[in-house]
Order: structure tokens, then sequence, then C-alpha cells
């Protein structure tokens, strides 16, 4: 796989995707956009892939946004038209990915980029990193999926809090509130998402991908128990579920087929 706008890598069973556009702070443009589609199906698609780890090129930022030059002559149509084609093929896509998405947090994380990180389904920040929905300032609300994910991670106040006032927060606040799971060394950020994905290329993958689908649901308008309850029925036909259950039985470590 070759991209223009991205370095991806498969090494151990773990995709890692650098945004590159550095000097424009990693904003999503369009072409931008549209690889990070095509490498998130293939993420879903191949078996290798047990996690994905997603950062931005730089120390600066993981990503500063939606592409600002790309859409300031937009009327209402395209605007609209631009927020469901990004939420569909990126952003919902990642959060609905069989695979478990890291985002790496190396800097600033704002407007679509703190989007793009509350679309994974966990956030490592380093303490350098910065987070917020600068929208508003622009004379816009966040377009892909940041009104509704902000307030699913933080709750209703903080969210409108964070996103009327543009306010920018550093990596320890975003710790406190719930935004990121982990504040870490700029220096030990990769090393941490990759010690989370190593616990769970030992479980697994159908069942993985079960409680991920699972613990969406409960967030998506989704009757998440009912999703629950056929996920959970579905494990018992895998072979991972006779392994898992012959190898508690044996004393031994299973070994998962993914099937
Ligand atoms: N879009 C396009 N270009 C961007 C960008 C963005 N979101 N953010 C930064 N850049 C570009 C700058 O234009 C600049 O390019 P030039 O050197 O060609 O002028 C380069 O990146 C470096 O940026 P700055 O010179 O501004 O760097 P700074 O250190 O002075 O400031 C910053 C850093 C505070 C992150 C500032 O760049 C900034 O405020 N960026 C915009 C943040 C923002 O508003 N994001 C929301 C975008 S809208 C959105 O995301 C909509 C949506 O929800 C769908």
């Amino acid at each position: 796989m070759t991209y223009q706008n991205l370095i991806t890598e498969v090494k151990e069973n773990i995709l890692y995707i650098t945004i590159n556009r550095e000097k424009a702070l990693n904003a999503l443009n369009k072409e931008t956009l549209k690889e990070l589609a095509h490498v998130i199906q293939f993420a879903g698609d191949t078996a290798e892939v047990r996690g994905v780890i997603l950062t931005g090129s730089g120390e600066k930022a993981f990503v500063a946004g939606a592409d600002i030059k790309e859409f300031s002559d937009y009327d209402a149509s395209q605007g609209e038209q631009l927020a469901r084609d990004g939420q569909a093929t990126v952003f919902n896509a990642i959060e609905n990915s069989p695979k478990p998405f890291i985002a790496a947090i190396n800097g600033f994380a704002l407007g679509g980029g703190l989007e793009l990180a509350m679309a994974c389904h966990i956030r490592i920040a380093s303490d350098q990193a910065k987070l917020g929905l600068p929208e508003v300032t622009l004379g816009l609300i966040p377009g892909y999926g940041g009104t509704q994910r902000l307030t699913q991670l933080v709750g209703k106040g903080k969210a409108i809090e964070m996103i009327i006032t543009a306010g920018m927060i550093p990596a320890t606040d975003a710790e406190k509130i719930g935004l990121v799971n982990y504040v870490v060394p700029q220096a030990d950020l990769i090393s941490k998402a990759e010690e989370i994905l190593n616990l769970v290329k030992l479980r697994a993958p159908l069942a993985v991908a079960g409680a991920i689908r699972a613990v969406v649901a409960s967030l998506d308008g989704q009757n998440g128990y009912n999703v629950e309850i056929e996920s959970f029925g579905k494990c018992f036909d895998t072979a991972d579920f006779k392994e898992g259950t012959s190898a508690f039985v044996e004393k031994r470590k299973p070994v998962f087929s993914g099937k």
C-alpha cells in the first residue's frame, strides 16, 4: 500500500498509520480522508492486522482539524455532504471496525483531529498534546461526529463548555475528564499503544470484534442489549470459543485462530 498522505506499515500484527502532512499540521484534506477510508477498510479485511495505531507525523500535531483551506468557499449543501461523507467513510468506519484503533495523540488534536481521535476505541495522549473543538471560531460546529462523541466521553456539560468556548485543554485535563485513557511522555506514546495491543493480540479476535460492536451499539441508537445477546450467542459457534474453553480446562494458554 502506498499513499501520498499516509505512512503505513504492518509489523507484528499491528497496522501503524501516520498521517503525513506535517507542514499543514496533518490537516485532513480530501485526499487524506480518501486514503484513510481505504486503509481503514484494509485493516478490517486483513486477518493479519489485529489492531491499529493512528498518529500524526512530527511532534507538533496529531491532526489540526479538517483542511480549512479546502472548504472555505463551500455552501450549505456542500458542507453537509462533506460531513456526511467523512463520517461514513472514515469516522464511523473506524468506530465500527472489528479491529481496535488506538489514537496516539502526539500534539494538537483539534476539530476534525480530535474527532478522529474520538472515533478511535482508545486514546493515549503525549503530555505535550492539546485537545479541543475550535470550530465555532470559524463560524462552524464540529461536523465529523464531535458533538456526539465528546458528549458520550465527557458528558453534556463539559462537552457544551468545550465546544461553545472553543477552549483547548492540555492532555492532563483531558485525562481527568475521561477524554483520553492515558497521558505519557511523548517518547513513550507508541510503546504504550503497543503494550495495550499486545494484550489484545492474545485474546480471541472474533470475541474482541463482538465486544467492540456491542459497546459501540450502546451509544449509536441501537438496542445495545440485543446486540450484546446476538454477539454473545455467535461466539458459541466459533472455533476460538472451543479453544478458549478447552485451554481453560486443560490449564494451558489458548491459541486462537480467529475462526
Ligand atoms: N487546515 C488547513 N491548514 C492548517 C490547519 C487546518 N485545520 N491547521 C494548521 N494549518 C496550516 C497553517 O495554515 C500553516 O500553513 P502555512 O505555513 O502554509 O501558513 C501551518 O499549518 C502551520 O500552522 P500555524 O502557522 O497556524 O501554526 P501555529 O503554531 O501558529 O498554530 C494551531 C497552531 C493553533 C494548531 C493553528 O494552526 C490552528 O489554529 N489551526 C486550526 C485549528 C482549527 O481551527 N481546526 C478546526 C478545523 S475545522 C474542522 O475540523 C471542521 C470539522 O469538524 C469537520
